[in-house]
């Protein structure tokens, strides 16, 4: 049985006043029968856990360095995510590979550090929208991935999140049949690295009105979600849309 996860990302959002709504997605799902974790910005993380102690919901950071320690002003350490009480880190998001010049390389150490921390490293490849025009999706994503998947991952300490760049913020999605196209493919991928158990999980612009349908494909095992994740209300659709797939 792969992992199913309903992941949030608030991105650079959320200040304490936010916490209540971790609060409120806590109450409205006391025993999800799936994964969820909200990844904050990393000034919330230990209030955040600390408030979450007890409940289903776990978790995570948005980025860690590759590593251990030292003189990277700024950067935050896996092991210091995992003291501040997270139990996973996106790496390689959209967002860092543009903001940042992260390299699939780059991604690759990262999610080495996350994992060695004891972290479950959710590792993001996705394509422009000049790259899907130009149809070299499926290629592109196999660089990201073949450079991005660090030998050592497993489905306890990897997830996967499809994100096409052109979807993220956008209101814009992929057919559903892209989709199911990109993820079968994905799982092929990881299929021939011995890894098929590893979740894959669908990211850009889902919301709660678009969820069940995405999760009804049979090689998406989640979500990874940024604007509709900062609220429960918002949220908590989407939990209960991959509870019931
Ligand atoms: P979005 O972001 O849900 O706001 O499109 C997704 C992401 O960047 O993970």
């Amino acid at each position: 049985m792969r992992k199913r996860l309903a992941a949030g990302n608030w991105k650079m959002n959320g200040t304490s006043g936010s916490l209540s709504e971790l609060e409120a997605l806590a109450a409205a799902h006391p025993a999800p029968s799936v994964e969820v974790l909200i990844c904050l910005p990393a000034t919330l993380i230990e209030r955040a856990s600390r408030r979450a102690e007890g409940s289903a919901i776990a978790i995570g950071g948005q980025d860690c360095h590759a590593a251990a320690s030292g003189a990277h002003t700024g950067d935050i350490a896996a092991t210091m995510l995992v003291d501040a009480g997270a139990s996973a880190v996106i790496v390689g998001h959209s967002e860092r590979r543009t903001d940042h010049a992260e390299t699939s390389a780059h991604v690759a150490a990262k999610a080495i550090a996350a994992q060695s921390a004891g972290l479950t490293a959710i590792i993001c490849i996705g394509e422009t929208l000049q790259e899907r025009e130009a149809g070299t999706t499926l290629s592109v994503l196999d660089d990201q991935l073949a450079g991005s998947l660090p030998d050592g991952a497993d489905a306890g300490n990897t997830v996967i999140a499809y994100e096409p760049v052109w979807a993220i913020g956008t209101g814009l999605t992929p057919t559903i049949d892209q989709i199911d196209e990109v993820h079968r493919h994905l799982r092929a991928r990881l299929a021939a690295r011995g890894l098929a158990d590893i979740a894959i999980l669908y990211g850009g612009s889902v919301k709660g009105s678009n969820a069940a349908e995405i999760f009804a494909v049979e090689d998406v095992d989640g979500a990874l979600v940024g604007g509709a994740s900062l609220t429960a209300a918002d949220f908590s659709p989407i939990v209960t849309a991959l509870e019931a797939s």
